[in-house]
């Protein structure tokens, strides 16, 4: 489990540089508490063999994490499960409001379930990130609405990244 003198690789797949801000925030979190934190895209991740812990984070497309994240665990598979691993996604699940989109909010799509138990995830946790109205289809858009979406623009949740993080940082 982490403490404070756990390494920690944080590894993140990105389209529009959301996540890997998330992951940056999560790594500086982690260092504060005293952890020696490391931070790399997928495509450049670090040599496992020097991390106790590892944080998997992508953004979500069509309700699966991104390739380059799917791929790395794939191929990283039994350093994976040797280590004490967390995974969280950035979307727009957990901004959507109402009975509707709060059920489907909750929801974890069927390929990060399969990513997350690859993994051997102690827990899976979703964020909210940016989603802008510019370039969305008028299909999404509609579906968007239906499901609860009130707001675009960035619905990254600060504070709740952060305690998450420190959640990690305490086990
Ligand atoms: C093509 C496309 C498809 C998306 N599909 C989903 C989805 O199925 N579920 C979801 O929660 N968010 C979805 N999103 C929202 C983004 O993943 C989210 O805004 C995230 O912050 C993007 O992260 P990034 O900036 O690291 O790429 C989609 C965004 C795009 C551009």
């Amino acid at each position: 489990m982490a403490h404070n003198t756990s390494r920690i690789a944080i590894v993140y797949a990105t389209a529009q540089g959301s996540t890997r801000e998330i992951a940056a925030f999560i790594g500086d979190c982690l260092t504060a508490r005293g952890a020696t934190v490391e931070v790399a895209d997928a495509e450049h991740a670090p040599d496992l063999s020097r991390f106790d812990v590892v944080i998997l984070g992508s953004a979500v497309h069509n309700r699966a994490l991104l390739p380059a994240l799917t791929s790395y665990v794939d191929s990283h598979r039994d350093e994976l499960l040797a280590r004490d691993v967390w995974l969280f996604s950035v979307g727009i699940g957990p901004a959507l409001r109402g009975p509707i989109g709060t059920f489907f909010g909750r929801a974890v799509p069927n390929q990060i379930r399969v990513v997350r138990d690859q993994a051997g995830a102690h827990a899976y946790r979703a964020f909210a990130g940016h989603y802008e109205r510019a370039g969305v289809s008028l299909g999404a858009r509609t579906m968007f609405r239906l499901l609860g979406g009130t707001r675009y623009g960035d619905l990254r949740d600060w504070p709740a990244i952060g305690t998450w993080a420190t959640s990690i940082a305490m086990l």
